[in-house]
């Protein structure tokens, strides 16, 4: 074993890509993983007894929709007899009372409920399926009924970012302990859809201080964790907090990643949770190491004070948009001075809701 490397905390287990919604903003690959190829039960039990052994502290099941899976109390059961903490990351769609109750017997700790909207329209129009808005108002009723923590995740972009301060207070009313405010990562299918949902400056700089103002008011109420718009930041962000340092991730067909979108990186391989160990993969593997520490980057982030602070930021942004995985972060403002993203449309207060792409269920 390597000893410079640190064991994972965190396992993302995405049990499937099936989904009830059709968000424009999904950062799932274009070409979703089909229900015949995911995983067994039993392989997602030896997957969280591997990760537990292995160093992971916490699973966060998610998907597409984890509720889209029969036996996701078992998986559930499986993660937390395996000494997990197990947060579930739901759109809330699918489930009646009964079978929620059923999944915090089995052990979930923490739901994390994705709302696309606070308007039921803008709800509709994003998630492609109506009534989706009063459906999880419904789900994240019963959680806190049950006292089981609750995170919302809010997916901001330029068609709701004007509605974020109802958004603060709904998580507020619904009593939420966590806000997870994130602008869209225009990856996977997201990227199809960048020129509809991409925020103008002027709405990325009030949502900055929309989120400043609301962390003052609510402190010790609600934890409001932000991800800014990436296209004006000055600095890339540590996207997974550095590949292959502190998550790993389980996709639905068993293939082990570094992060959501590593498949794009065609160059590497992902060994199957069926061909090897997780311990082998996390240390051994040529996918994880590809991009840990220093030696593959530029010149320009080695001797950078900020590499131990983004850690290079992302390699699939860098693949995205120069088409090298191993250039610096295309965001960052000290490599690139002459701002090579260019947020395109983000001026234009004019947006075609029918440019809207939606993805086909899996
Ligand atoms: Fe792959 Fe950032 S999404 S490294």
């Amino acid at each position: 074993m390597n000893q410079t490397i640190l064991a994972p905390q965190v396992l993302l287990a995405e049990v499937t890509h099936r989904c009830p919604l059709q968000c424009p903003y999904c950062s799932n690959p274009t070409e979703l993983i089909k229900k015949q190829t995911e995983i067994s039960t039993e392989a997602w039990q030896r997957v969280f007894a591997e990760a537990a052994s292995l160093g992971v502290l916490q699973v966060s099941i998610s998907g597409g929709e984890p509720a889209a899976r029969r036996d996701l109390t078992n998986l559930i059961k499986a993660a937390r007899d395996a000494d997990l903490y197990v947060n579930l990351i739901t759109s809330g769609i699918g489930f009646t009372q009964q079978r929620l109750t059923e999944i915090i017997e089995a052990g979930c700790d923490h739901i994390q409920l994705s709302i696309q909207d606070v308007d039921p329209d803008g709800a509709e129009l994003i998630s492609n399926s109506s009534g989706s808005l009063e459906k999880k108002l419904k789900f994240a009723r019963w959680v806190t009924d049950a006292s089981v923590p609750l995170t919302l995740n809010a997916v901001m972009h330029r068609l709701n970012l004007d509605r974020l301060p109802e958004t603060i207070d709904l998580a507020i009313a619904l009593g939420a302990r966590r806000l997870e405010i994130a602008n869209v990562q225009y990856h996977g299918w997201a990227e199809l859809n960048k020129s509809v949902l991409m925020p103008t400056r002027e709405q990325s700089d009030a949502t900055n201080q929309i989120v400043d103002q609301a962390r003052q008011e609510h402190q010790g109420r609600l934890l409001i964790d932000y991800v800014p718009v990436d296209h004006y930041a000055e600095y890339p962000k540590a996207c997974m907090n550095g590949w292959g340092r502190v998550a790993l991730i389980v996709a639905p067909d068993g293939s082990v990643l570094p992060c959501h979108n590593a498949t794009n990186l065609k160059h590497l391989n992902f060994t199957n949770v069926n061909d090897a160990s997780l311990e082998n993969i996390w240390y051994e593997s040529e996918a994880f190491n590809a991009y840990r520490g220093d030696s593959w980057m530029p010149d320009v982030c080695k001797s950078c004070d900020r590499k131990d602070i983004d850690f290079g930021g992302c390699r699939c942004q860098a693949l995205a948009i120069l088409g090298d995985p191993a250039a610096a972060d295309p965001v960052c403002s000290r490599a690139h001075p002459q701002n090579l993203i260019q947020p395109e449309h983000a001026e234009s207060t004019l947006i075609h809701t029918k440019e809207i792409k939606y993805r086909s269920n899996a």
